[in-house]
């Protein structure tokens, strides 16, 4: 399937999340495309035929949305209109030293505003280790099939 990756990453740790998770979902043959919020290529790349958007966060004071994520937000309900919560996912990192009501605020604010209908991802700071790396394999796995049932894909049919 064709996938839109967009992430927002102030020090790297969601930019490491949104690589491991691009380098899982093309190893598993689906057509992924991979852009940071904050840069020329975000809202060329909202023109482009998706049929899932994975979006990643990490969350600033609070639980707050940082406003770059707003931006791309904003933009994509201006441009192509917001997606159907079977069509997005949302992953994050966070800290749970900022309390544990408000760890990766923003990715679990961004699931309720698109009612997203696949679990949250949420990793502490820069994932790392085979702990980390299993989590996130496991979560795109999930999310895809997922993706597959609701939508009566046949996992046979993945661009190459
Ligand atoms: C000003 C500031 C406020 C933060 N507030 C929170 C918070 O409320 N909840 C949380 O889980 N993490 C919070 N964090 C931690 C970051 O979200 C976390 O380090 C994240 O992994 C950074 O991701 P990045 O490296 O992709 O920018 C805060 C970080 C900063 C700099």
């Amino acid at each position: 399937m064709q996938i839109l990756l967009a992430y927002a990453s102030l020090s790297g740790n969601t930019r490491e999340v949104a690589r491991l998770l691009a380098a899982h979902c093309q190893a598993r043959g689906h057509a992924l495309h991979c852009v940071d919020v904050d840069s020329a290529d975000a809202l060329p790349a909202l023109a482009r035929p998706r049929d899932l958007l994975l979006l990643g966060c990490w969350t600033d004071s609070a639980g707050r949305t940082p406003a770059e994520m707003k931006r791309f937000v904003a933009a994509l309900r201006d441009g192509p209109g917001l997606p159907p919560g079977d069509r997005l996912a949302v992953f994050g990192t966070g800290e749970t030293q900022w309390g544990m009501e408000v760890y990766c605020g923003a990715a679990h604010r961004l699931a309720r505003f698109f009612a997203s209908a696949y679990p949250v991802l949420a990793i502490e700071q820069m994932p790392h280790g085979v702990v980390d790396t299993h989590t996130i394999h496991h979560w795109a796995d999930a999310t895809l099939a997922h993706f597959e049932g609701l939508h009566d894909v046949d996992p046979a049919c993945r661009h190459a």
